[in-house]
């Protein structure tokens, strides 16, 4: 049995080039569009992490035939927007998206169903789908206090809507455009700053043409996604843990090759240039409808910044990482208006606070941010996950610069989204104890795609 904690040192510099398993956000999206489609697509890339596989199950639980080959291609049956009524209980495990984007999907239908999740899951708010999805005409009933899950979902046949997102969620957003297209008419989203478009994008590639205005989004309902062949490219924000590992040592110098370049991912690059790092990215090919290439980036002694505003969105899931990064830049990096942080996998504020400041560096929490002041030695430490796969995996990083041993409790959680990320991570520390350099030659390893 796999040791469920991840023991961690020093580790000199990354060198190299690397691959990253499939974008976890796309993942998703392939699967209901390909099964809501009119015919076979075949997806490659997918990601199969515990997360995607829950979408999966959920599709297959509503009729769709599903066949995985391989474990990062699917080919999915297409029933031309018919689905039947789940058996039971349809499960979504840690996974946000899956309940999000399938109660859009649910509200629609002639039938009851019901969504559960894990313990993580059954904390978070739902009400943000509700209230949209209700006003298109579906009954829900959660089962949790305070609007969270288990969801029963009454579908209906729904009525358009025009909704102001009160704030930039690309699940709600989803959510509410999955549902417009079972709608009779124009469903318009308007965001309070841009989310990450996938849907928008997917849509657009599957033939049924939303329109984009400002940040406005429409799409007409009674539309039948047209079948096709997709590649999902590489998720930037596992990618990410990666390149501020090589951002935060000044010989370090980091390929990474055919990854996700959608700008409304792509934050965490800006964010990296402007703590002092050399990154260059090249988008290579957008055939899918979603850019993909190569980010090269050289390590420096990073220099504090500050991430708030519009640029919280982009980098939504990049923040634990990015406070690593902080943590190794000089002087005090400020987040604000980051309280969305608060209401992911695990309350990530007030989590990387207390792994950072266990590893000594200092941390002032406040409700929407934090402000971490960086420079000084990172000490070994014992981590908690908090049962969240982008906290473990930021703490491992961590223990990359820290002094001593570092350990990471509570791991499992990494396959949520990166399976192989443990690998990668015990071939890197190997490496650096051998000395041998470049160390992420080891690292390199055929594409999953
Ligand atoms: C996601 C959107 C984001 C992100 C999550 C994946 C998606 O959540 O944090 O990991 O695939 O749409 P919100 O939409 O709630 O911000």
């Amino acid at each position: 049995m796999k040791n469920n904690f991840l023991k961690i040192k020093r580790a000199p510099s990354i060198q190299g080039e690397i691959t990253v398993p499939g974008d976890k956000s796309i993942s998703h999206r392939s699967v209901i569009l390909a099964g809501l489609s009119n015919g076979t697509c075949l997806i490659t890339g997918f990601l199969p992490s515990e997360d995607c596989l829950c979408t999966v199950n959920a599709m297959s639980a509503l009729g769709i035939e599903i066949e995985q080959p391989e474990p990062t291609t699917l080919i999915v049956h297409g029933r031309k927007r018919q689905l039947t009524a789940p058996k039971g209980d349809i499960y979504c495990g840690n996974s946000g998206t899956t309940m999000r984007l399938m109660a859009g999907l649910l509200s629609t239908q002639p039938f009851r169903s019901r969504l559960v999740g894990d313990p993580s899951l059954s904390k978070r708010p739902m009400k943000r789908i509700i209230e949209p999805l209700s006003k298109m005409g579906a009954k829900f009933t959660p089962e949790g206090p305070g609007n969270t899950p288990p969801l029963v979902i009454d579908g209906c046949p729904p009525q358009p809507i025009s909704y102001d997102l009160p704030v930039a969620s690309a699940q709600v957003k989803s959510a509410i455009l999955l549902a417009g297209l079972f709608a009779k008419g124009k469903t318009t989203v308007t965001e309070p700053s841009q989310s990450r478009d996938h849907t928008e994008r997917m849509l657009s590639y599957f033939l049924v043409r939303p329109q984009k205005e400002g940040l406005s989004v429409s799409i007409y309902g009674e539309q039948t996604p047209e079948s096709r062949d997709f590649l999902v490219p590489g998720d930037i924000s596992s990618a990410a843990f990666w390149l501020v590992a090589a951002a935060a040592n000044p010989n370090s110098h980091l390929l990474v090759k055919n990854v996700g370049l959608n700008e409304t991912r792509t934050g965490v690059l800006a964010v990296l240039v402007r703590m002092g790092a050399r990154v260059r990215e090249v988008i290579e090919d957008v055939d899918d409808g979603e850019p993909r290439g190569s980010i090269e980036i050289k390590g420096a002694n990073l220099k504090a910044t500050v991430i708030k505003g519009k640029e919280i969105a982009n980098v939504i899931d990049e923040i634990p990482i990015l406070a690593v990064a902080a943590a190794l830049a000089s002087g005090t990096t400020i987040i604000s208006d980051a309280k969305e942080l608060r209401v992911k996998e695990t309350d990530r504020l007030a989590a990387i606070a207390t792994n950072l400041r266990a590893m000594g560096v200092p941390v002032v929490e406040r409700e929407d941010g934090l402000e971490i002041t960086g420079g000084a030695p990172l000490k070994g430490a014992t981590l908690s996950s908090f049962g969240d796969h982008r906290m473990a995996m930021s703490g491992a990083i961590a223990g990359l610069f820290a002094e001593g041993e570092t350990t990471i409790e509570d791991v499992d959680c990494i396959d949520t989204s990166y399976p192989g990320f443990e690998q990668t991570l015990t071939e890197i520390i190997k490496q650096s104890r051998q000395r041998q350099t470049p160390v992420i030659a080891s690292l390199s390893k055929p594409s999953p795609l």
